[in-house]
Protein backbone atom coordinates (compact mmCIF):
# COMPACT_ATOMS: atom_id res chain seq x y z
CA UNK A 1 0.00 0.00 0.00
CA UNK A 2 3.06 2.33 0.67
CA UNK A 3 3.32 2.93 -3.59
CA UNK A 4 -0.73 3.40 -3.64
CA UNK A 5 0.35 6.32 -1.29
CA UNK A 6 2.72 7.67 -2.83
CA UNK A 7 1.45 7.52 -5.83
CA UNK A 8 -2.05 8.66 -5.85
CA UNK A 9 -1.58 11.74 -3.71
CA UNK A 10 0.68 13.56 -6.63
CA UNK A 11 1.50 12.54 -9.70
CA UNK A 12 -1.85 10.64 -10.58
CA UNK A 13 -3.78 13.44 -10.30
CA UNK A 14 -0.81 14.81 -12.91
CA UNK A 15 -1.57 12.00 -15.14
CA UNK A 16 -5.61 13.21 -14.78
CA UNK A 17 -4.52 16.74 -16.20
CA UNK A 18 -2.63 15.42 -19.06
CA UNK A 19 -4.66 12.84 -20.47
CA UNK A 20 -8.54 13.15 -21.34
CA UNK A 21 -10.46 10.66 -20.49
CA UNK A 22 -11.42 7.99 -22.85
CA UNK A 23 -12.95 5.04 -23.52
CA UNK A 24 -11.54 1.62 -24.10
CA UNK A 25 -8.14 0.96 -23.15
CA UNK A 26 -7.24 4.40 -22.78
CA UNK A 27 -5.60 4.87 -19.21
CA UNK A 28 -5.51 1.38 -18.57
CA UNK A 29 -2.21 -0.44 -18.09
CA UNK A 30 -2.77 -1.62 -21.82
CA UNK A 31 -2.45 1.46 -23.07
CA UNK A 32 1.09 2.15 -24.41
CA UNK A 33 0.04 5.52 -25.92
CA UNK A 34 2.89 7.78 -24.27
CA UNK A 35 5.73 5.48 -23.85
CA UNK A 36 8.48 6.30 -26.15
CA UNK A 37 9.21 2.22 -27.08
CA UNK A 38 5.57 2.35 -28.50
CA UNK A 39 6.22 4.31 -31.24
CA UNK A 40 3.17 6.10 -29.31
CA UNK A 41 0.73 3.99 -30.62
CA UNK A 42 -1.72 2.18 -28.15
CA UNK A 43 -1.77 -0.80 -30.34
CA UNK A 44 0.89 -1.19 -31.72
CA UNK A 45 3.32 -2.85 -29.29
CA UNK A 46 0.03 -6.26 -29.18
CA UNK A 47 -1.52 -5.61 -33.33
CA UNK A 48 0.33 -4.42 -36.35
CA UNK A 49 -1.68 -4.43 -40.07
CA UNK A 50 0.99 -6.25 -42.17
CA UNK A 51 4.15 -8.67 -41.24
CA UNK A 52 2.46 -9.85 -38.38
CA UNK A 53 4.19 -12.81 -36.29
CA UNK A 54 1.29 -16.08 -36.66
CA UNK A 55 3.85 -18.53 -35.04
CA UNK A 56 0.97 -18.86 -32.67
CA UNK A 57 -1.73 -20.15 -35.10
CA UNK A 58 -4.71 -17.94 -35.33
CA UNK A 59 -3.53 -14.57 -33.90
CA UNK A 60 -5.27 -11.70 -33.97
CA UNK A 61 -2.19 -9.97 -36.07
CA UNK A 62 0.43 -10.06 -33.42
CA UNK A 63 3.38 -7.84 -33.12
CA UNK A 64 5.03 -8.88 -30.39
CA UNK A 65 7.71 -11.54 -29.70
CA UNK A 66 6.25 -14.04 -27.93
CA UNK A 67 7.71 -16.46 -25.57
CA UNK A 68 9.83 -19.64 -25.70
CA UNK A 69 9.83 -20.17 -21.67
CA UNK A 70 8.31 -23.86 -20.88
CA UNK A 71 6.01 -23.91 -18.01
CA UNK A 72 5.04 -26.00 -15.03
CA UNK A 73 1.30 -26.17 -15.22
CA UNK A 74 -1.29 -26.77 -12.41
CA UNK A 75 -2.42 -29.77 -11.26
CA UNK A 76 -3.77 -31.10 -8.27
CA UNK A 77 -5.66 -34.47 -6.96
CA UNK A 78 -9.03 -33.32 -7.96
CA UNK A 79 -8.46 -31.73 -11.34
CA UNK A 80 -10.14 -33.60 -14.25
CA UNK A 81 -8.87 -31.61 -17.31
CA UNK A 82 -5.37 -31.44 -18.76
CA UNK A 83 -3.63 -28.04 -18.83
CA UNK A 84 -0.99 -27.85 -21.27
CA UNK A 85 1.70 -25.51 -22.04
CA UNK A 86 -0.41 -22.43 -22.53
CA UNK A 87 -1.04 -21.98 -26.33
CA UNK A 88 -3.52 -19.74 -27.97
CA UNK A 89 -4.32 -16.85 -26.54
CA UNK A 90 -2.99 -17.18 -22.86
CA UNK A 91 0.58 -17.73 -25.15
CA UNK A 92 0.21 -14.15 -26.35
CA UNK A 93 -0.28 -12.60 -22.85
CA UNK A 94 2.92 -14.50 -21.72
CA UNK A 95 4.23 -12.43 -24.70
CA UNK A 96 4.83 -9.84 -21.31
CA UNK A 97 3.17 -11.67 -18.15
CA UNK A 98 5.72 -14.36 -17.73
CA UNK A 99 8.76 -11.88 -17.36
CA UNK A 100 10.91 -13.30 -19.82
CA UNK A 101 10.08 -11.15 -22.50
CA UNK A 102 10.48 -7.37 -22.63
CA UNK A 103 7.79 -5.24 -23.52
CA UNK A 104 9.70 -3.26 -25.94
CA UNK A 105 10.00 -6.37 -27.94
CA UNK A 106 7.47 -5.92 -30.45
CA UNK A 107 7.66 -5.18 -34.41
CA UNK A 108 10.81 -7.43 -34.64
CA UNK A 109 12.90 -5.30 -31.58
CA UNK A 110 14.17 -8.21 -29.44
CA UNK A 111 16.70 -6.31 -27.27
CA UNK A 112 14.26 -4.65 -24.99
CA UNK A 113 14.95 -4.30 -21.03
CA UNK A 114 12.11 -3.41 -19.70
CA UNK A 115 9.98 -5.74 -18.19
CA UNK A 116 6.69 -6.28 -16.34
CA UNK A 117 6.27 -4.28 -13.24
CA UNK A 118 3.61 -6.31 -11.59
CA UNK A 119 1.72 -8.69 -13.28
CA UNK A 120 4.68 -11.28 -13.83
CA UNK A 121 2.93 -14.44 -13.40
CA UNK A 122 6.24 -16.36 -13.90
CA UNK A 123 6.95 -19.27 -15.64
CA UNK A 124 5.34 -21.76 -12.58
CA UNK A 125 1.78 -21.56 -13.03
CA UNK A 126 1.41 -23.87 -10.27
CA UNK A 127 -0.01 -21.28 -8.28
CA UNK A 128 -2.49 -19.78 -10.97
CA UNK A 129 -5.81 -20.43 -12.32
CA UNK A 130 -5.47 -23.46 -14.48
CA UNK A 131 -5.52 -22.75 -18.37
CA UNK A 132 -4.95 -23.83 -21.97
CA UNK A 133 -7.70 -26.79 -21.56
CA UNK A 134 -10.81 -27.51 -23.13
CA UNK A 135 -13.81 -26.90 -21.33
CA UNK A 136 -16.80 -28.95 -22.67
CA UNK A 137 -19.82 -30.83 -21.57
CA UNK A 138 -18.14 -33.83 -21.13
CA UNK A 139 -15.78 -32.10 -18.55
CA UNK A 140 -18.59 -30.76 -16.87
CA UNK A 141 -20.06 -33.73 -16.03
CA UNK A 142 -17.04 -35.55 -15.35
CA UNK A 143 -16.22 -32.65 -12.80
CA UNK A 144 -20.14 -32.34 -11.01
CA UNK A 145 -18.93 -28.75 -10.32
CA UNK A 146 -19.22 -26.61 -13.38
CA UNK A 147 -21.86 -25.50 -15.78
CA UNK A 148 -22.36 -27.01 -19.30
CA UNK A 149 -20.54 -24.47 -20.83
CA UNK A 150 -22.58 -25.10 -23.97
CA UNK A 151 -25.86 -24.18 -22.75
CA UNK A 152 -24.77 -21.94 -19.88
CA UNK A 153 -25.56 -18.26 -20.57
CA UNK A 154 -22.24 -16.26 -19.31
CA UNK A 155 -24.59 -13.12 -18.46
CA UNK A 156 -22.75 -10.81 -20.97
CA UNK A 157 -25.34 -12.03 -23.73
CA UNK A 158 -24.19 -15.89 -25.04
CA UNK A 159 -22.68 -19.12 -23.11
CA UNK A 160 -19.82 -19.37 -21.80
CA UNK A 161 -18.73 -21.19 -24.91
CA UNK A 162 -19.63 -18.33 -26.72
CA UNK A 163 -18.17 -15.21 -25.11
CA UNK A 164 -15.45 -16.61 -22.63
CA UNK A 165 -13.71 -19.82 -24.18
CA UNK A 166 -11.21 -19.41 -27.16
CA UNK A 167 -12.80 -22.23 -29.61
CA UNK A 168 -13.81 -24.39 -26.46
CA UNK A 169 -10.44 -23.57 -24.74
CA UNK A 170 -10.33 -21.75 -21.12
CA UNK A 171 -7.57 -18.92 -21.26
CA UNK A 172 -6.44 -15.90 -19.82
CA UNK A 173 -9.04 -14.24 -21.95
CA UNK A 174 -11.84 -16.22 -20.47
CA UNK A 175 -11.76 -14.36 -17.61
CA UNK A 176 -9.87 -10.95 -18.50
CA UNK A 177 -10.76 -8.48 -21.61
CA UNK A 178 -7.19 -6.07 -22.03
CA UNK A 179 -9.32 -3.98 -24.54
CA UNK A 180 -11.71 -2.86 -21.51
CA UNK A 181 -14.53 -1.48 -23.89
CA UNK A 182 -16.42 -1.12 -20.45
CA UNK A 183 -13.56 1.47 -19.01
CA UNK A 184 -15.03 5.20 -19.62
CA UNK A 185 -13.41 5.95 -15.85
CA UNK A 186 -9.95 5.69 -16.97
CA UNK A 187 -7.45 4.99 -13.71
CA UNK A 188 -10.84 5.74 -11.54
CA UNK A 189 -12.48 2.57 -13.38
CA UNK A 190 -10.39 -0.15 -11.31
CA UNK A 191 -8.77 2.89 -8.45
CA UNK A 192 -10.05 4.39 -6.09
CA UNK A 193 -8.83 8.19 -5.61
CA UNK A 194 -8.44 8.93 -1.95
CA UNK A 195 -9.23 7.31 0.88
CA UNK A 196 -6.18 5.54 0.99
CA UNK A 197 -6.13 4.58 -2.46
CA UNK A 198 -6.34 0.74 -3.28
CA UNK A 199 -8.72 -1.20 -5.43
CA UNK A 200 -12.15 -0.16 -6.30
CA UNK A 201 -14.55 -3.19 -6.11
CA UNK A 202 -14.95 -3.73 -9.90
CA UNK A 203 -11.55 -4.37 -12.07
CA UNK A 204 -12.23 -3.64 -15.60
CA UNK A 205 -10.21 -5.98 -16.65
CA UNK A 206 -12.47 -8.74 -16.04
CA UNK A 207 -15.15 -9.53 -18.23
CA UNK A 208 -17.40 -9.05 -14.97
CA UNK A 209 -17.72 -7.80 -11.34
CA UNK A 210 -16.53 -11.05 -9.15
CA UNK A 211 -18.39 -9.37 -6.52
CA UNK A 212 -20.35 -12.01 -4.21
CA UNK A 213 -17.74 -14.08 -6.78
CA UNK A 214 -19.86 -13.41 -9.88
CA UNK A 215 -17.45 -14.25 -12.10
CA UNK A 216 -16.41 -17.31 -10.32
CA UNK A 217 -19.86 -18.58 -10.29
CA UNK A 218 -20.52 -18.21 -14.00
CA UNK A 219 -18.38 -21.83 -14.35
CA UNK A 220 -18.34 -23.00 -10.89
CA UNK A 221 -21.61 -24.68 -9.74
CA UNK A 222 -20.49 -24.54 -5.83
C1 LIG B 1 -1.74 -5.80 -24.56
C2 LIG B 1 -1.96 -6.30 -25.88
C3 LIG B 1 -3.08 -5.73 -26.70
C4 LIG B 1 -3.32 -4.40 -26.99
C5 LIG B 1 -2.58 -3.18 -26.53
C6 LIG B 1 -4.41 -4.41 -27.93
N1 LIG B 1 -4.85 -5.68 -28.16
FE1 LIG B 1 -6.27 -6.28 -29.45
N2 LIG B 1 -6.02 -8.23 -28.91
C7 LIG B 1 -5.10 -8.66 -27.99
C8 LIG B 1 -5.30 -10.08 -27.76
C9 LIG B 1 -4.49 -10.95 -26.81
C10 LIG B 1 -6.36 -10.48 -28.59
C11 LIG B 1 -7.00 -11.87 -28.69
C12 LIG B 1 -7.93 -12.07 -27.53
C13 LIG B 1 -9.10 -11.14 -27.56
O1 LIG B 1 -9.89 -11.19 -28.53
O2 LIG B 1 -9.21 -10.32 -26.64
C14 LIG B 1 -6.79 -9.29 -29.31
C15 LIG B 1 -7.80 -9.27 -30.25
C16 LIG B 1 -8.13 -8.15 -31.00
C17 LIG B 1 -9.06 -8.17 -32.11
C18 LIG B 1 -9.78 -9.38 -32.67
C19 LIG B 1 -10.82 -9.93 -31.76
C20 LIG B 1 -11.92 -8.99 -31.47
O3 LIG B 1 -12.15 -8.73 -30.28
O4 LIG B 1 -12.57 -8.49 -32.42
C21 LIG B 1 -9.15 -6.89 -32.56
C22 LIG B 1 -9.99 -6.39 -33.72
C23 LIG B 1 -8.27 -6.07 -31.75
N3 LIG B 1 -7.66 -6.88 -30.81
C24 LIG B 1 -8.08 -4.73 -31.90
C25 LIG B 1 -7.27 -3.93 -31.09
C26 LIG B 1 -7.10 -2.50 -31.25
C27 LIG B 1 -7.78 -1.65 -32.31
C28 LIG B 1 -6.21 -2.09 -30.30
C29 LIG B 1 -5.74 -0.68 -29.98
C30 LIG B 1 -6.80 0.28 -29.66
C31 LIG B 1 -5.84 -3.27 -29.55
N4 LIG B 1 -6.51 -4.35 -30.05
C32 LIG B 1 -4.92 -3.27 -28.51
C33 LIG B 1 -4.15 -7.90 -27.37
C34 LIG B 1 -4.06 -6.52 -27.42
C1 LIG C 1 2.84 -5.89 -24.70
C2 LIG C 1 2.93 -6.46 -23.38
C3 LIG C 1 1.67 -7.02 -22.76
C4 LIG C 1 0.85 -8.00 -23.24
C5 LIG C 1 0.97 -8.74 -24.56
C6 LIG C 1 -0.15 -8.22 -22.23
N1 LIG C 1 0.05 -7.39 -21.17
FE1 LIG C 1 -1.02 -7.29 -19.45
N2 LIG C 1 0.14 -5.80 -18.77
C7 LIG C 1 1.24 -5.29 -19.42
C8 LIG C 1 1.82 -4.23 -18.62
C9 LIG C 1 3.06 -3.40 -19.01
C10 LIG C 1 1.02 -4.12 -17.47
C11 LIG C 1 1.21 -3.16 -16.30
C12 LIG C 1 2.31 -3.66 -15.40
C13 LIG C 1 3.50 -2.80 -15.48
O1 LIG C 1 3.38 -1.60 -15.78
O2 LIG C 1 4.60 -3.32 -15.27
C14 LIG C 1 -0.03 -5.13 -17.59
C15 LIG C 1 -1.01 -5.32 -16.64
C16 LIG C 1 -1.98 -6.30 -16.72
C17 LIG C 1 -3.03 -6.50 -15.74
C18 LIG C 1 -3.26 -5.72 -14.47
C19 LIG C 1 -3.95 -4.40 -14.77
C20 LIG C 1 -5.36 -4.59 -15.19
O3 LIG C 1 -5.67 -4.23 -16.35
O4 LIG C 1 -6.15 -5.11 -14.41
C21 LIG C 1 -3.78 -7.56 -16.19
C22 LIG C 1 -4.99 -8.17 -15.52
C23 LIG C 1 -3.20 -8.01 -17.44
N3 LIG C 1 -2.11 -7.22 -17.73
C24 LIG C 1 -3.67 -9.07 -18.17
C25 LIG C 1 -3.23 -9.41 -19.45
C26 LIG C 1 -3.81 -10.46 -20.26
C27 LIG C 1 -4.95 -11.35 -19.84
C28 LIG C 1 -3.11 -10.47 -21.44
C29 LIG C 1 -3.39 -11.34 -22.65
C30 LIG C 1 -4.77 -11.32 -23.18
C31 LIG C 1 -2.10 -9.44 -21.36
N4 LIG C 1 -2.20 -8.82 -20.14
C32 LIG C 1 -1.17 -9.15 -22.36
C33 LIG C 1 1.73 -5.69 -20.64
C34 LIG C 1 1.17 -6.66 -21.45
C1 LIG D 1 -10.43 -17.88 -13.70
C2 LIG D 1 -10.31 -16.50 -14.05
C3 LIG D 1 -8.93 -15.99 -14.40
C4 LIG D 1 -8.04 -16.53 -15.30
C5 LIG D 1 -8.20 -17.77 -16.15
C6 LIG D 1 -6.91 -15.63 -15.32
N1 LIG D 1 -7.12 -14.58 -14.46
FE1 LIG D 1 -5.85 -13.02 -14.10
N2 LIG D 1 -7.05 -12.37 -12.61
C7 LIG D 1 -8.31 -12.86 -12.35
C8 LIG D 1 -8.92 -12.08 -11.29
C9 LIG D 1 -10.31 -12.29 -10.71
C10 LIG D 1 -7.96 -11.11 -10.91
C11 LIG D 1 -8.10 -10.03 -9.86
C12 LIG D 1 -8.71 -8.87 -10.58
C13 LIG D 1 -9.11 -7.77 -9.70
O1 LIG D 1 -9.86 -7.98 -8.77
O2 LIG D 1 -8.65 -6.69 -10.01
C14 LIG D 1 -6.80 -11.32 -11.78
C15 LIG D 1 -5.64 -10.54 -11.75
C16 LIG D 1 -4.65 -10.58 -12.73
C17 LIG D 1 -3.53 -9.65 -12.83
C18 LIG D 1 -3.31 -8.45 -11.94
C19 LIG D 1 -2.02 -8.41 -11.19
C20 LIG D 1 -1.91 -9.50 -10.21
O3 LIG D 1 -0.96 -10.28 -10.34
O4 LIG D 1 -2.77 -9.58 -9.32
C21 LIG D 1 -2.79 -10.05 -13.92
C22 LIG D 1 -1.53 -9.41 -14.44
C23 LIG D 1 -3.44 -11.20 -14.50
N3 LIG D 1 -4.57 -11.49 -13.75
C24 LIG D 1 -3.02 -11.84 -15.63
C25 LIG D 1 -3.54 -13.05 -16.09
C26 LIG D 1 -2.95 -13.85 -17.14
C27 LIG D 1 -1.72 -13.48 -17.95
C28 LIG D 1 -3.71 -14.97 -17.26
C29 LIG D 1 -3.45 -16.18 -18.12
C30 LIG D 1 -2.21 -16.87 -17.82
C31 LIG D 1 -4.79 -14.85 -16.30
N4 LIG D 1 -4.64 -13.68 -15.61
C32 LIG D 1 -5.81 -15.80 -16.13
C33 LIG D 1 -8.92 -13.93 -12.95
C34 LIG D 1 -8.33 -14.77 -13.87
C1 LIG E 1 -8.35 -2.20 -15.74
C2 LIG E 1 -8.06 -1.85 -14.37
C3 LIG E 1 -6.99 -0.81 -14.13
C4 LIG E 1 -6.90 0.45 -14.65
C5 LIG E 1 -7.84 1.09 -15.66
C6 LIG E 1 -5.75 1.06 -14.04
N1 LIG E 1 -5.18 0.20 -13.16
FE1 LIG E 1 -3.50 0.55 -12.02
N2 LIG E 1 -3.55 -1.38 -11.38
C7 LIG E 1 -4.52 -2.30 -11.69
C8 LIG E 1 -4.16 -3.57 -11.06
C9 LIG E 1 -4.97 -4.85 -11.14
C10 LIG E 1 -2.97 -3.35 -10.35
C11 LIG E 1 -2.21 -4.36 -9.50
C12 LIG E 1 -2.73 -4.23 -8.09
C13 LIG E 1 -2.11 -5.24 -7.17
O1 LIG E 1 -1.34 -6.09 -7.61
O2 LIG E 1 -2.43 -5.15 -5.98
C14 LIG E 1 -2.61 -1.95 -10.56
C15 LIG E 1 -1.48 -1.34 -10.01
C16 LIG E 1 -1.19 0.00 -10.11
C17 LIG E 1 -0.10 0.64 -9.44
C18 LIG E 1 0.87 -0.01 -8.50
C19 LIG E 1 1.99 -0.59 -9.31
C20 LIG E 1 2.92 -1.45 -8.51
O3 LIG E 1 4.09 -1.45 -8.89
O4 LIG E 1 2.48 -2.12 -7.57
C21 LIG E 1 -0.13 1.97 -9.79
C22 LIG E 1 0.81 3.05 -9.36
C23 LIG E 1 -1.25 2.14 -10.72
N3 LIG E 1 -1.87 0.92 -10.87
C24 LIG E 1 -1.61 3.33 -11.31
C25 LIG E 1 -2.60 3.44 -12.28
C26 LIG E 1 -2.84 4.65 -13.06
C27 LIG E 1 -2.07 5.95 -12.91
C28 LIG E 1 -3.86 4.36 -13.91
C29 LIG E 1 -4.45 5.25 -14.99
C30 LIG E 1 -3.46 5.70 -15.98
C31 LIG E 1 -4.27 2.99 -13.66
N4 LIG E 1 -3.48 2.48 -12.67
C32 LIG E 1 -5.31 2.34 -14.32
C33 LIG E 1 -5.63 -2.10 -12.47
C34 LIG E 1 -5.90 -0.96 -13.19
C1 LIG F 1 -14.83 -19.38 -17.75
C2 LIG F 1 -15.06 -20.42 -16.75
C3 LIG F 1 -14.40 -20.31 -15.40
C4 LIG F 1 -14.31 -19.20 -14.59
C5 LIG F 1 -14.84 -17.81 -14.86
C6 LIG F 1 -13.61 -19.63 -13.41
N1 LIG F 1 -13.28 -20.94 -13.52
FE1 LIG F 1 -12.24 -22.02 -12.15
N2 LIG F 1 -12.15 -23.57 -13.43
C7 LIG F 1 -12.87 -23.68 -14.61
C8 LIG F 1 -12.65 -24.98 -15.18
C9 LIG F 1 -13.29 -25.49 -16.45
C10 LIG F 1 -11.76 -25.66 -14.31
C11 LIG F 1 -11.20 -27.07 -14.47
C12 LIG F 1 -11.91 -27.99 -13.48
C13 LIG F 1 -11.33 -29.39 -13.51
O1 LIG F 1 -10.62 -29.75 -14.45
O2 LIG F 1 -11.59 -30.19 -12.56
C14 LIG F 1 -11.46 -24.73 -13.24
C15 LIG F 1 -10.63 -25.03 -12.16
C16 LIG F 1 -10.59 -24.31 -11.00
C17 LIG F 1 -9.95 -24.72 -9.77
C18 LIG F 1 -9.12 -25.99 -9.61
C19 LIG F 1 -9.96 -27.14 -9.22
C20 LIG F 1 -9.16 -28.37 -8.88
O3 LIG F 1 -9.79 -29.44 -8.84
O4 LIG F 1 -7.95 -28.30 -8.68
C21 LIG F 1 -10.24 -23.80 -8.83
C22 LIG F 1 -9.85 -23.83 -7.37
C23 LIG F 1 -11.01 -22.75 -9.47
N3 LIG F 1 -11.22 -23.12 -10.79
C24 LIG F 1 -11.46 -21.62 -8.87
C25 LIG F 1 -11.99 -20.52 -9.55
C26 LIG F 1 -12.19 -19.22 -8.97
C27 LIG F 1 -11.88 -18.86 -7.53
C28 LIG F 1 -12.71 -18.43 -9.93
C29 LIG F 1 -13.04 -16.97 -9.87
C30 LIG F 1 -11.90 -16.10 -9.58
C31 LIG F 1 -12.83 -19.25 -11.14
N4 LIG F 1 -12.38 -20.51 -10.86
C32 LIG F 1 -13.35 -18.82 -12.33
C33 LIG F 1 -13.63 -22.69 -15.19
C34 LIG F 1 -13.75 -21.39 -14.71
Amino acid sequence: MKVFKYFFTVPLLAFFSLNTYGQGLSNSHHDFTGAAWSGNEACKPCHTPHNANMEVPNSPLWNHQVTNASFQVYSSSTLNSFPSQPAGHSKLCFSCHDGTVAVENHSGNTDGTRYVSFGNLTTDLRDDHPISFEYSTTLATVDGGLHDPKITPSGLGGTIEEDLLENGYMQCTSCHDVHIGRNTQGCTGCHQVGGGGGMTTVSLSIWKSNQGSALCLTCHNK
